[in-house]
């Protein structure tokens, strides 16, 4: 192992919102080390594009916000957090104000558009490349401050519990993490009195993702690995409309383009299918009702995608709207502002994840999650439009007011041992890593996607097994690079997502199996506990 160990009193995984929160929020009076397992922006919050949903409009309540999220979340939220998401929304999004994110105005009041399963028009956003904006307002507040320091290029492969302690102490804490460094391919062990899981989603753990490359579910695998309690996996939320393009294969077409009039029409018949799904909603219906409805209309008539049409609203005020996407689109000669988009479903959010209480806490002592990778109680069987960034900013600044109020309580890191070198043969077989990686990504999409059968669960159980038992094997044995570390955890959540979908018998949300087509009437969440 490379050296000693890097000390802070703080140590969060992530750069992306949450991450970023916590740290810039615990800065003012601890130092605080962020990691990152590539470059700083290359988590989902970069890419977010619609905005972030809070309260704002004159007419429009708390209790409409926290109702439309419990709609949409089919009743297994937990009402409690959602009320302090939503109540804590207009300030979190005044706090981004402050550090500098220029949320469109109009007229002097923040421009507020509209996203599917919103009652009200409640979406703060910067264009339609919010994400971007946010990402650098917090990246710049992170930079600025002496107390945190940033390291990129840094995979965590594994937390640092008490098992890895040089004298056993049986208390279950995490003391840090050992992580593998891009630079020099050397493992480093990084220790604090707290560390904060900050890492993302799944999200490739599907074929077709709107999620980055890094989305392979890190943080839930090792939280899972050293013992934590992981929650409701079976819910992986689709986005409706994914650009559907051969080349580019995850560009998402924001829901604002749905929320600001665009309709969805079946190429063959030339007729907008959503009258026949959801004929009250249409359009702007929750995203596991409109994703279901393109899903059933390309398997009905051998489609291979459907269309997005908003040209209809005219070019100004498409150009207006959506200059990122207008921009994108054109490069790869499809001109939004006079004819239809094509589109299809592709996994977009992570809603389960590692258990947390409404301080961010985990079930072992010294770690917190916030974020992505967490199952907070917010979004039930299907997250709400807009309401994840803000799930970030809300949880990582409740993460960082428990560690301040507690920190007599987070003891310092004993002695960790280095981590294990003795496994210092380079693989000769490259090709079997890239090799699982686009199997496990195949078969999820193909028997673990938007229509499930118990039939088809098992068969990626099946798979899932094999694949583990070989890939440990192979981890058992050569240095570790970071596609292995990936590929681990990918098969790590591919099985937490299959056996969490196999354990829920009922339809709900996001999960939909033909085997249960109901929906039970008391609403429970999947616990899985190691
Ligand atoms: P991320 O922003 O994903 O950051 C994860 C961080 O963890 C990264 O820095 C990564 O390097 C690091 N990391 C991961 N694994 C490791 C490891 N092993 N070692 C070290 N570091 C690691 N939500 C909304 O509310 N509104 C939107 O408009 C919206 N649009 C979206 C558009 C797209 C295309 C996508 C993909 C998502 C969108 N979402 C949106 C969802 C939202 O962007 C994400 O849920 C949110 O940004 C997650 O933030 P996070 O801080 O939890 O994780
Ligand atoms: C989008 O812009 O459609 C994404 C919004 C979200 O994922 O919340």
């Amino acid at each position: 192992m490379a050296g000693d160990p890097h000390t802070s009193d703080i140590l969060v995984i992530g750069s992306g919102a949450a991450g970023l929160t916590a740290a810039i929020n615990l800065a003012s009076r601890f130092k605080v080390t962020v990691l990152a397992k590539g470059a700083l922006n290359e988590g989902s919050t970069a890419w977010a594009q619609g905005g972030i949903a809070a309260v704002l409009e004159p007419g429009d309540t708390f209790e409409n916000h926290i109702e439309d999220t419990i709609v949409a979340g089919a009743g297994l939220n937990d009402r409690a957090t959602v009320e302090m998401v939503v109540e804590n929304a207009p300030a979190a999004i005044e706090r981004l104000a402050k550090l500098g994110v220029p949320f469109n105005t109009d007229k002097g009041s923040l421009h507020l558009t509209r996203e599917g399963g919103h009652s009200h028009r409640r979406i703060v956003h910067v264009d339609d490349a919010t994400g971007w904006a946010v990402q650098e307002a917090l990246l710049k507040a992170a930079r600025d401050n002496p107390n945190i320091t940033l390291v990129p290029d840094m995979v965590v492969i594994d937390l640092a519990t008490s098992r890895h302690e040089e004298r056993y102490s049986g208390a279950g804490n995490v003391w840090g993490v050992y992580a593998f460094n891009r630079a020099t391919n050397r493992v480093e062990l990084f220790t604090a009195n707290a560390t904060v899981l900050a890492t993302g989603g799944a999200g490739r753990t599907y074929l077709f993702s709107t999620a980055p490359r890094g989305a392979t579910g890190d943080g839930i695998a090792m939280a899972w690995r050293a013992g934590c309690r992981i929650s409701n996996m079976e819910f992986m939320q689709f986005h409706p409309t994914c650009l559907y393009n051969l080349e580019v294969k995850n560009f998402l077409i924001t829901e604002a383009v749905r929320g600001e009039g665009g309709r969805l029409i079946n190429p063959q018949t030339g007729k907008r299918f959503m009258t026949y799904y959801d004929a009250e909603r249409m359009e702007l219906a929750p995203r596991d009702v409109v994703a279901r409805a393109i899903d059933a209309e390309i398997k009905r008539y051998g489609l291979d995608y459907v269309h997005l049409d908003i040209s209809h609203m005219g070019a100004d005020f498409v150009k207006q709207h959506f200059p990122t996407i207008h921009a994108r689109l054109i490069d790869l000669d499809i001109d939004m502002t006079t004819g239809p988009i094509p589109v299809v479903p592709a996994q977009h959010y992570t809603c389960g994840g590692v258990v947390i209480d409404r301080d961010g806490r985990t079930d072992l002592p010294n770690l917190y999650a916030a974020g992505e990778v967490s199952q907070s109680g917010l979004h039930g069987a299907n997250r709400l439009a807009s309401n994840s960034l803000l799930e970030c900013f809300v949880f990582g600044e409740a993460v960082a007011k428990h560690i301040a109020a507690h920190w007599g309580d987070l003891a310092p890191p004993p002695a960790i041992r280095p981590w294990d070198e003795s496994r210092v043969t380079d693989s000769d077989e490259e090709v079997v890593i890239k090799q699982n990686w686009t199997e496990i990504r195949r078969f999820m999409w193909n028997y673990v996607g938007i229509v499930r059968t118990t039939k088809r669960l098992e068969r990626a159980a099946h798979r899932i097994k094999m694949l583990r038992d070989e890939v440990n094997d192979y981890y058992g044995h050569f240095r570790v690079t970071p596609d292995l570390i990936e590929l681990r955890n990918l098969l790590e959540s591919a099985d937490l997502i299959v056996r969490s979908a196999l354990h829920r018998k009922e339809s709900r949300g996001l999960h939909y199996t033909l085997d249960y087509p109901e929906t039970l009437d008391v609403a429970v969440d999947t616990v899985l506990v190691p």
